[in-house]
């Protein structure tokens, strides 16, 4: 979807850093930046939404924010290999997914991708979907056996998709650990997840002071997920990617952090996404009516998951506009390795450049009514997005390696879970975004849910 649809970039007004490609009438387009969330975590400066380069030094180093959506598209895929993860990504990164794909680089990386493609690809989506039905089933008979008034949609979405993460890729029940994930990985978003200055400055072999305590965490869960698997793991199974791992011989070490990073970057980022769905569809009925009379029209069971899904466009059509509102992934950065000029914009040696998803899918030169959620964007039938505008899973080699089951599993959940009730927020407060490396809400209010 992203990055492939759609006609060659429009080009957009040019900012400084950024060689004109042609101009746009900039000053006819809205530029008011009020219905823009802040992020807990995360300021971007209103600028960002209507330039295509934002840059600013700091204590000698370049930071930037590109949106321009073909220099997008020249940092994450075309000259990829001069853009690696900043040092402050391993920092904040490494204590809760360790070192499996999505921080491993270069040959090993290429050898970690090789290895798990194939247990992600377009093919074995129908076979992981089948954990998404099966465990999304008890989700809502918890959900009918109430508290209708005030249903914790947050927790409940969040648990599921740890719990399908687990059995889906491991085939582990993680319903006895469930508390203890929870309160280990919640300390950790809560408190040490979010980088300071120290984290983007200092040299990756000096800690920082929340180091030390990331490094203490970082025992205890991997310790906690070597215990897991070891209670959990079926002697002689074949199915799970555990085989896989076995197979291509990956050290005890790495194969617990292969674990970890899969069961994290797999869950996070999912319930992220149904949360936001639900949030912004609780504030509309209409849409909500329009999911659910499409799923009562399928039955989704184990038997079938992938078929239901080639029958559920609009269920598809409201993750993929929530996730342009609300990008789990809401900046992706890289750091430039020598100096490159990224179709006009010019990036030195040693810059720090964000290509953010949260202010890419809102930025006033590249979507129409930008902050509007109108998940007929995304419909089989409507005008593509302009290319590279619209990135929730990244692009280029580190595209999400999770991404077509991503997309099957949101829309699965949301679509049973709106087959089944009528949900109304219980507060008038909006949700304030927050950056916990993904984005989450702070402070959710639970949920009205009336059955149908
Ligand atoms: C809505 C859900 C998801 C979103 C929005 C999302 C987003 C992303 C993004 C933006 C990247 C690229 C990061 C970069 O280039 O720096 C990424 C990479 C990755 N994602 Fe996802 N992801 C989701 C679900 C999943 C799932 C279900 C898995 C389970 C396997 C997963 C595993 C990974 C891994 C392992 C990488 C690193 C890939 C690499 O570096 O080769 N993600 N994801």
């Amino acid at each position: 979807m992203q990055g492939g649809r759609g006609a060659e970039p429009r080009r957009i007004a040019a900012t400084h850093d950024a060689v004109p490609a042609s101009t746009h009438p900039s000053k006819a387009l809205p530029l008011t930046e009020d219905s823009i969330p802040r992020i807990l975590g995360a300021p971007f400066a209103p600028a960002a939404f209507r330039q295509e380069v934002v840059s600013h030094s700091f204590l000698g180093r370049k930071l930037m924010i590109v949106s321009r959506p073909g220099s997008v598209h020249h940092i994450l895929a075309r000259n990829a290999e001069n853009y690696v993860r900043p040092d402050a990504a391993f920092r904040v990164l490494a204590p809760p997914i360790g070192d499996g794909l999505f921080l491993a680089e270069g040959q090993e990386w290429r050898r970690q991708r090789k290895m798990l493609t194939p247990a992600f690809a377009v093919r074995s989506v129908p076979r992981l979907s089948v954990h998404v039905v099966q465990r999304a089933r008890p989700m809502l008979a918890r959900l009918r056996a109430g508290p209708l008034d005030r249903a914790p949609l947050f927790e409940a979405l969040r648990d599921l998709t740890m719990a399908i993460a687990a059995g889906a890729f491991f085939g582990i029940d993680l319903a006895p650990y469930a508390d203890e994930v929870r309160a280990l990985s919640s300390s950790y978003t809560k408190r040490l997840a979010r980088g300071d200055l120290f984290d983007f400055f200092l040299p990756l072999w000096l800690p920082s002071p929340r180091d030390w305590a990331r490094r203490r965490f970082r025992r205890r869960w991997l310790a906690l997920i070597e215990r897991i698997v070891a209670e959990r793991r079926r002697p002689g199974e074949t199915e799970s990617l555990f085989a896989q791992l076995d197979a291509s011989e990956t050290p005890r070490g790495i194969f617990i952090q292969q674990v970890a990073t899969l069961l994290i970057t797999g869950s996070e980022t999912t319930g992220a996404a149904l949360f936001w769905s639900v949030y912004l569809a609780a504030a509309r009925p209409e849409v909500q009516a329009r999911v659910a009379e499409e799923a009562r029209g399928v039955a989704i069971n184990e038997e079938n998951p992938a078929e239901a899904l080639d029958r559920l466009p609009y269920a598809r059509a409201v993750v993929n506009e929530a996730m342009r509102l609300y990008p789990p992934a809401l900046s992706i950065v890289r750091r430039a390795l020598a100096d490159d000029v990224a179709d006009g914009v010019k990036i030195g040696k040693g810059a720090i450049v964000q290509t953010a998803p949260w202010v890419l899918h809102r930025h006033r030169l590249l979507w129409d009514r930008p902050d509007e959620f109108d998940p007929d964007r995304f419909l089989p039938n409507a005008p593509p997005p302009q290319r590279y505008s619209y990135i929730p899973f990244g692009m280029g080699p580190r595209q999400c390696i999770g991404m077509q089951f991503a997309l099957a599993e949101a829309t699965l959940v949301l679509a049973m879970l709106l087959r089944d009730f009528v949900i109304a927020p219980t507060t008038d407060r909006p949700v304030t975004p927050v950056a916990q490396i993904t984005l989450q809400p702070s402070d959710p209010a639970p949920f009205r849910l009336t059955p149908r």
